[in-house]
């Protein structure tokens, strides 16, 4: 397998800090709420890692809050050919995940060992609820999921969209350190079943990163 070279030889991975740094900035506009509650940095790059390493083609992330979280994936995603679905369903956090996306294309020369790719072609949003989607998707399959929605919505995600899953797939579930009781159903279910092979990183707000056989 090769070994990928090194993202910021292809990437300007600064663009990625920038939008961490506006966070403050943002919450006082008093538009979204009390938090944004961005992954961790050292979770985002794990996860583009994986992607890149993996060779990923097709991603999905539910909870896309202002992109944060997405711009780890499209920079995985643009290295490997592949592309991602987002999903976040608060019109704010939606206008603000378009502004930063474009920032991200401008700032960024998206030039991976696929060629110049436009970001619109490696993510898409879909501005609406999770569930709504997976029950109108077509027969394409998914080998790459982040959870970062409501805890407690883990399990049932994850029980509409394993068909959708090829061999091998990866499920990355954020904050189950952070939220050990809400995440607990769900811990449960991906550790016990003999489907699934199942580890909690210790990194930020501690990433269970679950592979599906
Ligand atoms: C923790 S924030 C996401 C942070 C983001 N992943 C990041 O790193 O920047 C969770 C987001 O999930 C969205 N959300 C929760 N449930 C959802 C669902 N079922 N479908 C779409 N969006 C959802 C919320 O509106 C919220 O913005």
């Amino acid at each position: 397998m090769d070994v990928p070279v090194l993202t910021s030889k292809i990437m300007d991975l600064s663009a990625i800090s920038r939008l961490y740094a506006k966070e403050e900035g943002l919450l006082k506009t008093g538009q979204f709420g009390r938090g944004l509650w961005p992954v961790d940095m050292s979770i985002g790059q794990y996860m583009m890692w994986l992607i890149q390493f993996y060779g990923l083609k097709r991603g999905i992330e539910v909870g896309a809050g202002v992109g944060m979280s997405t711009s780890w994936l499209v920079a995985g995603f643009q290295y490997t050919g592949g592309k991602v679905t987002s999903f976040e369903y608060f019109p704010p956090k939606v206008r603000e995940w378009e502004k930063n996306m474009e920032r991200f294309t401008l700032k960024n020369a998206l030039v991976g060992k696929h060629g110049a790719r436009n970001v619109q072609e490696v993510v898409e949003l879909v501005p609406a609820e999770f569930t709504r989607w997976v029950k109108h998707s077509g027969r394409e399959k998914i080998d790459f999921v982040f959870f970062d929605q409501r805890k407690s919505d883990y399990l049932p995600h994850l029980e509409l969209i394993l068909p959708k899953l090829k061999k091998g797939a990866f499920i990355c579930a954020d904050n189950v350190l952070s939220h050990p009781d809400a995440s607990q159903v769900y811990l449960d279910f991906v550790r016990k079943n003999k489907r699934f092979e199942s580890a909690c990183l210790e990194i930020g707000a501690g990433l269970e990163v679950t592979r599906v056989w």
